[in-house]
């Protein structure tokens, strides 16, 4: 095929990008405390290190080669080391008992974020900077600020609801893409105060949101964001999220600005007016106008997909486990009946439900990895990390650790009961929504939101999975479907 000398300059650019990337990474390295010796390694390659062993599709899952290799693991790359954590006590030292000595995250996204100039996300700020902001962010996620918000959850199912309804029985959908849409509209609807339409037709403010969410983590293009001044390369992959972050400011400027003039008690209860009353309880300052917008995409790119997986992943273990499924529908329809509601006051009877939520998260947890950075030399059982080591949670491997959890290949939400509240693999092996301080702020909405969806939806139907092919997902560290989720739609009778 002819590739055109603009082809080849660019790609010409590209690869003197990466030999510049891989100099100045190697000149920084140089220039701190050594790395420690005797740390078991990922095995790898001159120059490319570990790549080849880290594109393998179900290499973090691979509980038997960490088992082998020890509780933490180097893994060489041009990007850089880093230190593969995948024992659930170390886990739980980095993150909770020792927070202090772990609290950032690594800076690497900072030169991603510069470029969309979101450097006052709550994931990329640092130390105090990082402490004030979680402190102002957190009443936001408290259960009282949740409550209200209930009611757009059911709002934007029941549209998903009557949308399928409106198909003839027995169709089959991508449910993934479904969810996706129904998870952009609480989002919009919540932290942008903006109605997307994403379930309906679509406007142009759910495009610009599908083409960050959606299209930019499945473009290929996303692999040259580590690249320096990246944002200068014509390649329309890069610049079409350029162009939609800087549409979503718009929008997120023009809704502030409107919601300043609405009286008081016009003010809807929403993640975005929680963030304009926020007070902080030391200084008594808000939250600056960037800060919020700051906000309002991180939780677009944090709380949508993840939201938008853990539901399609319950539909289809649902939908391969008849059992659990009719205990669903069981207590939905003896807490509901057909026509009853969720309701701040019932969605804590919704037992099952939720350990329906629980268990599909363990089995396919929405962020497979999570990780941390320290703040000074530190000590790991017993040898010395330099400064700014890299530390990459492993959490995949943890939900499927036989030693925690028996037949983990296994769909069984009565791991959650009440009985095992305490015991050691809730407590230590279960992360799906991190831990410690630097934990998951939207847990609860996140709980909330998937359970009153899963209610919400099999009050009225029933799905079925009726490919040749199991489902499976994407790999490497992403645990979303690989192609997308087809479920066959059954009204229930
Ligand atoms: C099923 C859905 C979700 C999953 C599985 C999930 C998972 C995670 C994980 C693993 C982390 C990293 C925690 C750590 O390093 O210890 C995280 C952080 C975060 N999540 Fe979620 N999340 C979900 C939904 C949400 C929602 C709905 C929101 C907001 C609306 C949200 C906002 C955040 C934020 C802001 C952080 C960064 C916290 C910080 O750095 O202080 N997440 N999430």
């Amino acid at each position: 095929m002819f590739f055109g000398w603009i082809g080849w300059l660019v790609l010409a650019g590209i690869v003197l990008l990466v030999v510049l990337f891989i100099i100045k990474k190697r000149n920084a390295a140089a220039k701190r405390t050594p790395d420690p010796d005797g740390v078991p390694e990922v095995p790898g390659w001159p120059i490319i290190g570990c790549i080849p062993a880290l594109l393998r599709k179900d290499f973090f899952l691979d509980v038997q080669l960490f088992k082998k290799l020890g509780p933490i693991v180097r893994a060489k790359s041009p990007m850089g080391v880093f230190y593969i954590v995948s024992e659930p006590e170390l886990a739980h030292e980095i993150m909770l008992k020792r927070a202090n000595e772990f609290i950032n995250h690594p800076k690497q996204s900072e030169t991603i974020n510069k470029v969309f100039d979101l450097t006052e996300m709550l994931t990329v700020v640092r130390d105090g900077i990082w402490k004030r902001r979680r402190r102002m962010l957190s009443p936001s996620f408290h259960w009282k600020s949740i409550q209200p918000m209930l009611e757009y959850f059911s709002t934007h199912t029941n549209i998903l609801v009557e949308r399928l309804l409106e198909l003839p029985d027995g169709t089959r959908v991508d449910m993934d893409d479904w969810l996706a849409r129904m998870t952009l509209d609480v989002i919009g609807a919540t932290a942008f105060g903006t109605d997307f339409h994403a379930l309906r037709e679509g406007s142009e403010v759910s495009k610009a949101a599908k083409v960050i969410t959606t299209d930019f983590q499945k473009s290929g293009a996303r692999f040259l964001l580590f690249l320096p001044y990246w944002e200068k390369l014509p390649i329309e992959g890069l610049q079409a999220p350029l162009r939609a972050f800087r549409r979503l400011k718009e929008i997120i400027a023009e809704v502030t600005k409107m919601r300043q003039s609405l009286p008081p008690e016009e003010r809807p209860h929403d993640l975005l007016q929680t963030m304009l009353d926020a007070k902080d309880e030391e200084t008594g300052q808000s939250l600056t106008q960037k800060e919020i917008l700051d906000s309002v995409f991180l939780f677009l790119l944090a709380g949508q997909d993840t939201t938008a997986s853990a539901l399609t992943w319950a539909l289809y273990e649902l939908s391969q486990n008849p059992e659990a499924e009719a205990k669903l529908v069981a207590e939905i329809d003896s807490i509901l009946g057909p026509d009853g509601v969720p309701t701040p006051e019932n969605i804590n009877d919704f037992h099952w439900a939720e350990q329906c939520v629980k268990e599909t998260l363990r089995m396919h947890p929405s962020a497979t990895l999570t990780n941390r950075d320290n703040n000074e030399d530190v000590e790991i059982q017993g040898k010395i990390y330099p400064k700014e080591s890299h530390f990459l949670i492993n959490i995949w491997s943890m939900h499927y650790d036989p030693e925690f959890w028996p037949e983990p290949k296994k769909f069984d939400p009565s791991r959650f009961d009440e009985e095992h509240k305490n015991s050691k693999s809730l407590l230590r092996a279960y992360l799906p929504f991190g831990a410690g301080p630097r934990g998951c702020i939207g847990f609860r909405f996140a709980l909330a939101e998937a359970k009153i969806c899963l209610i919400l939806l099999y009050q009225k139907l029933r799905f079925s999975y009726e490919e040749k092919e199991k489902a499976e997902p994407m790999g490497f560290a992403g645990s979303k479907p690989k192609n997308g989720m087809p479920l066959v739609v059954h009204h229930r009778k």
